[in-house]
């Protein structure tokens, strides 16, 4: 079942998905050559809990093989890592790229959003994937739009990334989110127009596209978190999470 929002939920998602857009705005001058991707994660963590929420990826999922479930606040994934890449004690170099995802939960609402940073000045092959992953964000959300279908939202993607020479990763996608941080629908972001169920004013939901240089293809690294390219190429991705009116759609996690 798809949650519509009712308007004090709505308002309530707006301050949740402003926080996450804000902590985003506060790690962007901290991704630079030389610091750990657990440096970024400690000033999120303590930027969220300052701001009276919790991070959402923290503890996330316990399962009986990994009882802690995620180790970390935020998801910190480098050039060739899809997703959920856990932050270390790795020093991010010049010419990397890094994907950071941000969730907070505050006041019993969830906000998602995550960017791609170039560390340093970005090299022309970085630029490329970077600016493609970015314009399949805004595509896909430009046919969002209510009375229209999931299936728009993913056929607009695949198309673009396909112009584009890139690929699209099936095996994670977007989601609908409020109370809970993962709710019905899964947002595929691949498909075919008019397929999937019907977008109505209400609706909340993340874009999330995962875009890679070479082949769509990804493995789980044994952290049993970790999500990489199987041929070792250049993964972006870009989220938002997305509301849709009565006129057409907002999005929520802008700052
Ligand atoms: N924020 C991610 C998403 O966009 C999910 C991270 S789950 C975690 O859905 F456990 F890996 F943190
Ligand atoms: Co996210
Ligand atoms: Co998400």
């Amino acid at each position: 079942m798809i949650l519509i929002k009712t308007p004090e939920e709505i308002e309530s998602m707006r301050l949740s998905c402003r926080l996450a857009a804000q902590t985003l705005r506060m790690i962007a001058p901290h991704v630079q050559p030389g610091v750990t991707t657990d440096q970024l994660n400690t000033l999120c963590h303590q930027f969220i809990l300052d701001h009276g929420a919790t991070p959402s990826p923290l503890n996330y999922r316990p399962t009986p093989r990994n009882p802690q479930g995620f180790p970390k606040s935020i998801c910190t994934s480098v050039n060739h890592q899809v997703c959920h890449g856990i932050p270390s004690q790795r020093i991010l170099r010049e010419g990397d790229i890094i994907n950071v995802d941000v969730t907070v939960y505050l006041n019993g609402f969830h906000g998602d959003t995550s960017r791609t940073f170039f560390v340093g000045p970005p090299t022309s092959r970085n630029k490329k994937l970077v600016q493609v992953a970015e314009e399949c964000l805004s595509v896909g959300i430009a046919a969002a739009q209510p009375g229209g279908y999931f299936g728009d939202i993913g056929a607009a993607i695949e198309q673009h990334a396909r112009q584009q020479h890139c690929s699209v990763v099936r095996e994670y996608c977007g989601h609908g989110i409020g109370r809970s941080f993962h709710e019905e629908p899964a947002v595929l972001h691949y498909g075919t127009r008019e397929r999937g169920a019907k977008l109505l004013p209400g609706m909340i939901f993340t874009i999330e596209p995962m875009i890679n240089q070479g082949r769509a293809e990804v493995k789980l690294m044994p952290d049993q978190w970790t999500v990489v390219t199987k041929d070792h190429s250049l993964s972006a991705q870009f989220e938002h999470t997305v509301l849709i009116t009565p006129e057409g759609n907002e999005i929520l996690t802008v700052s």
